[in-house]
C-alpha cells in the first residue's frame, strides 16, 4: 500500500503483524531505500524511526497500520540519523512509547537526545511486547556502531538485522526470495560501511545461530529463506576480503 504519492512511502506486511515502511530517497545515485519495520502486538514496537525530516510521513505510514499513539516501544540498531532521528517527534505523538536501544547506546547516546528516558537493552534480554516475545542481540561495531545490536522476533523468526545487507536501488520488492548478498556486497565494496572488527565473524555466526527465515533489512528489500546461510555467506565474504575497495569511498570523494 502506498501511503504518500509525493515520496513514494509504502508500507507492507513482511511477515505475520510485521510491516516494513520504506521510504526511497535519492541519496545515492539509482536511489537508496529507508525502512522501519512495525511489529502490531499488544504493546505496538517500532525498529527504526527514519529521518527526522521524514518523521510526518513516517507517522503517516504507521496511521494506516495502527493509532500512532498505540505504539509501546521505539527503539533502533544503532545512534544514526536514519535510525533514530525522529525519534522523539514519534513519541510527541505516542506518549505511552519508551525508547530503546543498546546499553551503551543509551549510555552515550540515546538519554541525552531522547526526550523521556530510555531502556537500555543487555546483550540476550528477552522481552514481551504481548503474544510474541523479542529478543536483543548486542553486535558492536557489526556493521558499524559501538552501540550496534539488531533484534530478533522469536515468532516469525525475523531478524531485524538494521544495515546488514544493505542494497541500493529505490524500487526494490518488499520481500525477495533471491540472494541480497550480491547486492551488499557491491554497496560495502563501494561505501565501506563495515568497522572492520576483529569480532565480526563471531558476532555473525551468533546471528546465524537464531535461524532467521526472513532479513529484515534497513535499506533494501527484506529476504525470506534460510537465513543462516545467507549470513554466513557474508562472514565468507568479509573474511575473504572479497568487497575489497577499489577506490575510495563515494562518500569521502563526493
Ligand atoms: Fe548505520
Ligand atoms: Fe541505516
Amino acid at each position: 500500500m502506498i501511503t504518500n504519492q509525493e515520496t513514494g512511502t509504502r508500507v507492507d506486511e513482511v511477515a505475520a503483524g510485521v510491516y516494513r515502511i520504506c521510504t526511497p530517497l535519492d541519496v545515492i545515485p539509482g536511489g537508496f531505500t529507508f525502512n522501519s519495520y512495525l511489529i502490531a502486538d499488544d504493546e505496538p514496537l517500532l525498529f527504526h524511526t527514519g529521518y527526522r525530516k521524514l518523521s510526518s510521513i513516517t507517522l503517516e505510514a504507521i496511521s494506516k497500520v495502527m493509532p500512532v499513539e498505540k505504539l509501546r516501544w521505539i527503539g533502533g540498531s544503532h545512534f544514526e540519523g536514519d535510525e533514530y532521528g525522529a525519534l522523539n517527534d514519534l513519541l510527541a505523538a505516542a506518549p505511552e512509547a519508551t525508547p530503546f536501544g543498546a546499553e551503551i547506546g543509551v549510555l552515550t547516546s540515546l538519554n541525552d537526545f531522547a526526550a523521556r528516558p530510555a531502556r537500555g537493552l543487555g546483550d540476550g534480554e528477552e522481552f514481551a511486547i504481548g503474544s510474541r516475545r523479542m529478543k536483543w542481540l548486542y553486535t558492536p561495531h557489526v556493521p558499524h556502531g559501538w552501540d550496534c545490536g539488531i533484534l530478533f522476533d522469536l515468532f516469525t523468526q525475523t531478524l531485524l538485522c538494521g544495515d546488514l545487507f544493505t542494497q541500493p536501488g529505490a524500487n526494490l520488492a518488499p520481500v525477495t526470495e533471491s540472494e541480497v548478498l550480491t547486492a551488499s556486497e557491491g554497496m560495502r565494496g563501494m561505501m565501506d560501511y563495515y568497522a572492520h572488527a576483529t569480532s565480526t565473524s563471531a558476532t555473525l555466526e551468533r546471528l546465524a545461530g537464531l535461524g532467521p527465515t526472513l532479513l529484515a533489512c534497513q535499506h533494501g528489500s527484506a529476504y525470506r529463506g534460510d537465513g543462516a546461510a545467507l549470513i554466513r555467506e557474508l562472514a565468507a565474504a568479509i573474511e575473504s576480503g572479497s568487497a575489497k575497495l577499489s577506490q575510495p569511498p563515494r562518500a569521502l570523494t563526493a
